[in-house]
């Protein structure tokens, strides 16, 4: 298994998932470095999504995991970041398919909207699936300049 550096962060919705993640993480070896938070007080997922996504776009982390109650606050939050690709996960299908044709970089989950072994599960497969590239690689360029 090759060692990953794993960005990740959650809000008061996510961090008990958040912390499932990461044991399971560093069971397998992993290097995690966590943005918080680590409580359930409420907080802003857009705080958490911002620091784990610069770590990946400055290469810091291989991968980023973000979790908040849907996870879509997070997707949301980091897709606004240049050279993010981020994608809320339920299955491991989409977590497959979101690594070989989109090179997702920050998988998202709903710690209000996803059991922990599913989530596991997807997350193993993000982390151990490679992009295709090919054809998918104009369409990558074309999300990195959107508007012409
Ligand atoms: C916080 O209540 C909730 O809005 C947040 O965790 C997330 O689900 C947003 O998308």
């Amino acid at each position: 298994m090759k060692v990953l550096s794993i960005a990740i962060g959650a809000d008061h919705g996510g961090v008990d998932l958040k912390s499932h993640l990461v044991a399971a993480l560093k069971a397998a070896g992993h290097t995690v470095r966590d943005f918080g938070t680590d409580g359930t007080a409420s907080v802003d997922y857009p705080d958490f999504a911002a620091p784990v996504s610069a770590a990946v776009t400055a290469g810091e982390a291989d991968f980023g995991v973000l979790v908040c109650g849907t996870g879509i606050g997070m997707q949301i939050a980091a897709n606004r970041n240049p050279g993010i690709r981020a994608t809320v996960l339920h299955n491991t299908t989409e977590a497959r398919l979101t690594r070989a044709h989109n090179n997702a970089n920050i998988a998202c989950f709903g710690g209000r909207t996803i059991g922990v072994e599913v989530a596991l599960d997807a997350l193993n497969v993000f982390l151990s699936t490679p992009y295709e590239g090919g054809r998918h690689d104009r369409r990558l360029a074309k999300i990195e300049r959107p508007v012409a």
